[in-house]
């Protein structure tokens, strides 16, 4: 005869198991066969070998595109791409290096490629992390905020040029669903510390205000942006947390969520940056390839343009940088 407890566990485990096999078979795959031969694309940390940009990236390359891989660390970023002209026979994979939590280093890069590049078909803002607690950078922001948000606003402002001048160019910002959690987020929040997975969530709720405020902005031009969530995926994404917060996200990854191979965390985003005729989407969120409702932390009048009006003091982008 099972105790009470053996039953509790044997129900929990069995809910678990559901649970996850549900997650598998909704996971959202990009059936698009655009061909990207003639395009360039660029995604933000595409180096780690099981990571979503990465994915992204390979998947570029084998539909032909040139590939700026734009990552911080060279030699990660080198191996990275030996294995993504290995793997498709591409050759037209370049490493640029770029530090999202330093904005000299995204001016840099961003000058790089404006004098270097004659198009931008795809910016693809994907570098991101969490866990990495109250630390600042050393232009004096909380570390997440100018990693995940501040750098991807400004980079996008710098390429913008690039990206206007080349038709059915799309900006695509990975978000999180966390950004759901947002709830007490104020303007205030941007660039304070507001404990550990508050100001991750608050970071993915900015990509998705700064994707809802170009969508405004472009509107009648031929660029388009969208945000996303790319599912739970078994990822690095918070291997900067310690203590409880690691215990927690080894948990989660490790036995309770979708555990998505980062092949499909990359689905979405794939989509969003090939997929044909979305373009009546423009601004909106997607969750496994499908345009979902916005979070209600995002739906907050006004907020997306006061949080871009902000967002450019931050960053200290120049009268004359201000092509959006
Ligand atoms: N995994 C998930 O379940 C999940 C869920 C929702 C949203 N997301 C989002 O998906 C995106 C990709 O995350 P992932 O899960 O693929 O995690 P990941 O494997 O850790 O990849 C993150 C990438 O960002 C790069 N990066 C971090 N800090 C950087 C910096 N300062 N400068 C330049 N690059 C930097 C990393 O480079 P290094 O290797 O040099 O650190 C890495 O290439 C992130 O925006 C994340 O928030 C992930």
């Amino acid at each position: 005869m099972l105790s009470t407890t053996a039953i509790i566990f044997l129900i929990i485990f069995a809910l678990l198991i559901v649970f996850k096999i549900y997650m598998k078979v909704t996971t959202g795959w990009c059936r698009s066969h655009t061909c990207l031969v003639g395009k360039t694309a660029i995604v933000t940390g595409a180096n780690t070998g099981i990571g979503i940009g990465y994915d992204t990236a390979l998947d570029f390359a084998k539909r032909g595109a040139r590939v700026i891989l734009a990552c911080r660390d060279e030699g990660r970023a080198e191996e990275a791409r030996s294995r993504i002209v290995e793997e498709t026979g591409n050759k037209n994979i370049l490493v640029q290096l770029i530090d999202m939590s330093s904005f000299e280093t995204v001016r840099e890069f961003a000058k790089r490629i404006n004098e270097t590049e004659e198009r931008l078909d795809i910016l693809v803002n994907n570098a991101g992390a969490g866990g990495t607690g109250d630390k600042r950078s050393k232009d004096g922001h909380v570390l997440v905020m100018q990693i995940n948000y501040f750098s991807a606003f400004l980079l996008t402002n710098l390429l913008f040029g690039l990206i206007k001048k080349t038709k059915g160019s799309r900006v695509v910002n990975v978000s999180s669903i966390l950004a759901k959690y947002a709830r007490y987020f104020e303007l205030a929040d941007v660039d304070k510390f507001s404990g550990l997975c508050y100001v991750y969530n608050y970071s993915k709720l900015c990509n998705i205000l700064f994707t809802i405020e170009l969508a405004k902005r472009l509107d009648g031009t031929e660029t388009t942006t969208y945000s996303l969530h790319p599912g739970v995926v078994k990822t690095e994404i918070f291997r900067h947390a310690k203590g409880t917060l690691k215990f927690i996200v080894n948990f989660v990854k490790n036995v309770f969520l979708k555990l998505s191979t980062s092949e499909e965390g990359a689905q979405t985003t794939i989509y969003c940056s090939v997929a044909k005729d979305i373009e009546r989407y423009n601004g909106a969120h997607f969750e496994d390839c499908q345009e979902v409702p916005p979070y209600i932390t995002a739906r907050v009048p006004g907020l997306s343009k006061k949080m871009w009006d902000l967002t450019k003091d931050i960053v200290g982008l120049k009268p004359e940088e201000m092509l959006i």
